[in-house]
């Protein structure tokens, strides 16, 4: 296809230039395509990988006789807190930024039974030639000051698309139900005091993910003695 071909093709789809007699050049409108084209392609990227542990949680199940994971969540990042997210963090607003600078545009909560099962799942993703692994924080052995809790790891999975391969980002937050049921309530004290925690309030918020951390524990105690195995590994 020729570059003029290429031209009208675009043109004809976004047709901006003939609706407003606005004047913009060709690389504008390149970008509005792609940022037309984003939300989609991240969602496709969430599809698949959810797809992927799916597949990995039956296998898991048949093998070790046991689903370790309670619930997957995902979400797409409104177009609103991305561009706050940029500018809070000293971005240029435009899309290369958007793609290159926030990584969790694309999200994924993937909510276990057991802390345990969460590393070993990371183990299995690390071997996968079909996930890259970017970026690890581990919020399970390093906790924040209030308490937080959560293993995030960035990664990006491949889309098959008529211009190639391309790598998408995506954020996953995997975490415990207790960790999960103390995040989820720390999230809306938050937002129910407007961010400003009275300090008795964050006091008692750490020390309820002190006692989140210790059920994770005794579970952990407890299912050591009934199966006997220090772990459930993929085959
Ligand atoms: P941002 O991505 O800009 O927030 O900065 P960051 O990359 O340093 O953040 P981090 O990766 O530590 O955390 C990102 C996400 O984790 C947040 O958007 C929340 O979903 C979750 N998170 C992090 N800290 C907390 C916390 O203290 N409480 C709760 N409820 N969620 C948290
Ligand atoms: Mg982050």
């Amino acid at each position: 296809m020729s570059n003029e071909d290429n031209k009208d093709g675009l043109l004809n789809k976004l047709d901006l230039r003939e609706l407003y007699r606005w004047e913009i050049g060709d690389d504008e409108l390149r970008k509005l395509e792609e940022w037309k084209k984003l939300p989609i392609l991240y969602q496709l990227a969430l599809d698949e990988l959810k797809n992927k542990i799916k597949l990995i949680q039956s296998e898991w199940k048949i093998h070790n006789g046991y689903s370790p994971i309670e619930h997957i969540k995902t979400r797409i990042k409104e177009p609103r807190s991305i561009l706050e997210k940029l500018e809070r963090k000293g971005f240029e607003l435009n899309v290369d930024s958007m793609v290159n600078k926030i990584h969790d545009i694309a999200g994924m909560r993937i909510v276990f039974s057991f802390a345990q099962d969460i590393y070993s799942l990371l183990e299995h993703l690390r071997q996968r030639e079909d996930i890259r692994i970017l970026e690890i924080k581990d919020y399970i052995m390093n906790p924040k000051p209030n308490g937080y809790q959560s293993l995030h790891v960035i990664v990006a999975v491949p889309l098959t698309l008529f211009e190639g391969q391309r790598w998408m980002k995506v954020e996953i937050q995997m975490r415990t139900l207790a960790m999960d049921f103390w995040a989820s309530m720390e999230h809306i004290l938050f937002y129910k005091y407007e961010k400003q925690v009275p300090p008795h309030v964050i006091r008692e918020l750490t020390e309820a993910a002190k006692a989140a951390d210790a059920l994770d524990k005794k579970m952990h105690g407890l299912r050591k003695e009934i199966m006997g195995a220090a772990g459930a590994p993929l085959p």
